[in-house]
């Protein structure tokens, strides 16, 4: 079969946000066979690929450098179970609006209050769009996918497609691996509207004077819409940024209704949580109308980002960042994107650069550790990693709190561990701040699980003391896993006798206390961007590489640049240290900041 991939595609005209980027790959479907095909192909191997529907809830920060497969599978159908089942059955890459007209128009009740959403019918379970008292997984009975591992066809019901408010399985551990075919839907064979419970909705009851119809209601949606957000034939955006942020009632109730008066709220599932509107907090932090070159949070309902005209992914990026830090600094709350970024950038934060003594030493004297310059005040390794919209952190070093306080972090996504030693382990506890209302996902090799649950053993019990963090350990061994769409590869070395891993994420390594790579490890190292690997000091260690063996290292693996890290005191003084380096290495230090591509 053959395939027609395009290079160098703009992706503009493909996402409702109209925001200039480029896919170095680019092809399309129309059906399975097609699908299958592509994924026997090189150009499907050799790349990290995306699979784009209608572009309605994404923004490509910058060119995506892999493969992008666009889903166009049409066709709808109905089915009649029995009186009062119908199935209505769409193919992924058919219009999500037409497909709601049409259901409206062979008289089936339940998607009415979805009218108007821009989008296809393949991303409505992916993100579980939701409007006025209705969302799409109340009436999703199976999505049919393509399993890009096994490359086999399967089908999810909906209890296994695991929906939440805007989330999926398909945002989760199903990201970059289930492409969604078709979706069924079951439908009420009636004309009478289901859901009126949004205000404006009851409102309409009473103003027409008697239960409105299907396509009544279908109308008033799309009025509201048409009233509240941006029409997308003109203006670019991809509805509401962020999510509503769920917060613990005692919270809503002590601290910010005493602050603020009138804070609305919607409960949610759990009663000790509610879920705020974002667009309120934006626009009482003063934000409406707020804009940064062609990007503006729309002043109608500000929870949308608009391109009034010419906006870059920096000048919706650089709004976003804008709006996070202004509603957390009023009202202590932090926002996350409902929208999809995807990101070819990875971004790395050395978070602690020392041994696991940390520099200054306790009771030394030495030159180093009485140092005044910052970069010789060491705390224990771990690094942040950010990617695809998502914060990962590698070790969660014993010095984690101080790291994330001066860091500013205020959410992550997930923890990789290399290995059980208390520095790089040393801070569990600490992340119970953001272990609420969740357990945090960690991800670690079997004997590191086994040992964390003897040493944290009063978060793995049956009856848990309130307010213990809780974790959700996944165990890893050498094969690549996926978090959220990034791939991972572990990098299995030797720290001394003990096995141990790094980690590899796209062009980037991270390799901390390695004393021996094996060779067949080295393959998996080849062509990066970014090399970071420990160099401990110049004399010998029975565990760790020291400077001069981690710089033969670099020389064989050949990264385009490499930085030491895990240093002890008798590394010199940072600025002495670096001079000693050659051209392409640099010496971390805590908060140093490194971009690969
Ligand atoms: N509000 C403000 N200022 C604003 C926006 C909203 O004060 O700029 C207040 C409103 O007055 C109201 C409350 O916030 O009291 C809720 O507003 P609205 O009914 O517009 O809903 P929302 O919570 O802001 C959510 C969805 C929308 C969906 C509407 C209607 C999310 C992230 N967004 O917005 O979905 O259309 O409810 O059901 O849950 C989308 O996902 O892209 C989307 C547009």
């Amino acid at each position: 079969m053959k395939i027609n991939f395009e290079k160098n595609k703009e992706l503009s005209d493909l996402t409702t946000f109209h925001l200039p980027a480029k896919a170095s790959l680019f092809a399309s479907f129309e059906s399975v066979e097609q699908l299958r095909a592509i994924t026997l192909t090189e150009e499907f191997l050799n790349n990290e690929t995306y699979i784009l529907g209608g572009g309605s809830n994404i923004l490509f920060n910058g060119d995506y450098r892999g493969l992008i497969l666009h889903c166009k599978i049409k066709g709808i159908k109905k089915y009649q179970k029995d009186e009062t089942t119908i199935f209505a059955i769409a193919g992924a890459g058919e219009n999500w609006s037409d497909f709601v007209e049409w259901t409206i128009s062979e008289g089936l009740q339940g998607l009415e209050n979805l009218s108007g959403i821009p989008g296809t019918v393949g991303a409505a379970p992916v993100q579980n769009v939701g409007a006025y008292g209705v969302e799409a997984g109340d009436l999703i009975h199976k999505v049919e996918c393509f399993d890009l591992i096994t490359r086999e066809t399967i089908t999810l019901s909906a209890k296994q497609c695991n929906f939440k408010y805007r989330d999926s399985i398909f945002k989760n551990e199903g990201k970059g691996r289930y492409v969604i075919l078709r979706v069924s839907f079951k439908l009420n064979p009636t004309t009478q509207a289901g859901n009126l419970e949004y205000g404006p909705l009851k409102q309409l009851e009473e103003r027409l004077g008697h239960k409105p119809s299907i396509s009544e209601v279908a109308q008033e949606i799309i009025k509201i819409r048409n009233n509240k957000l941006p029409d997308p034939s003109k203006i670019g955006s991809a509805g509401s940024f962020f999510k509503n942020p769920v917060v613990r009632i005692f919270f809503y109730k002590e601290v910010m209704s005493s602050l603020w008066e009138n804070i609305p709220y919607y409960e949610t599932e759990d009663p000790y949580f509610v879920k705020i509107p974002a667009g309120w907090l934006i626009e009482n932090a003063g934000l409406k109308g707020f804009s940064i070159g062609g990007a503006q949070v729309y002043p109608n309902q500000c929870l949308v980002i608009a391109n009034t005209g010419g906006a870059t992914a920096k000048d919706v990026m650089d709004v976003a960042n804008h709006v996070r830090k202004k509603v957390l600094e009023k009202f202590g709350v932090s926002l996350y994107p409902e929208v999809n970024i995807v990101d070819s950038e990875i971004k790395v934060t050395i978070l602690g650069s020392g041994t696991s003594k940390g520099v200054p030493e306790i009771g030394c004297y030495c030159p180093v550790c009485r140092s005044n310059d910052q970069r010789d005040k060491r705390t224990r390794c771990s690094a942040l990693v950010e990617t695809k919209g998502l914060k990962i952190l590698i070790d969660i070093s014993p010095d984690f709190r101080e790291q994330a306080l001066s860091a500013g972090i205020t959410s992550l996504d997930a923890a990789l561990i290399t290995h059980t030693h208390y520095d790089h382990v040393g801070g569990f506890d600490d992340l119970r701040p953001l272990c609420v209302g969740r357990s945090f996902p960690v991800y670690l090799k079997k004997d590191v699980n086994d040992d964390l649950h003897k040493r944290l053993d009063y978060c793995f019990r049956d009856h848990l003391y309130p307010g213990v963090p809780s974790f959700e350990m996944h165990e890893i061994d050498e094969a690549p896993f996926m978090i959220k769409g990034v791939k991972i590869t572990p990098i299995s070395v030797l720290h001394g006798e003990l096995p141990i891993v790094g980690f590899r994420i796209g062009d980037f390594a991270y390799i901390t206390d390695a004393k021996i790579i094996p060779e067949e490890e080295k393959e998996k190292l080849k062509g990066l961007d970014v090399l970071v690997i420990n160099g401990l000091r110049f004399k010998n260690h029975f565990a760790h590489l020291t400077v001069d063996e981690a710089l033969v290292l670099i020389d064989e693996l050949k990264p385009s640049r490499a930085y030491l890290t895990h240093f002890c005191h008798e590394i010199g003084r940072h600025c002495d240290f670096e001079k000693k380096l050659p051209e392409g290495v640099k010496a971390c230090y805590d908060g140093m900041v490194i971009y690969s591509h």
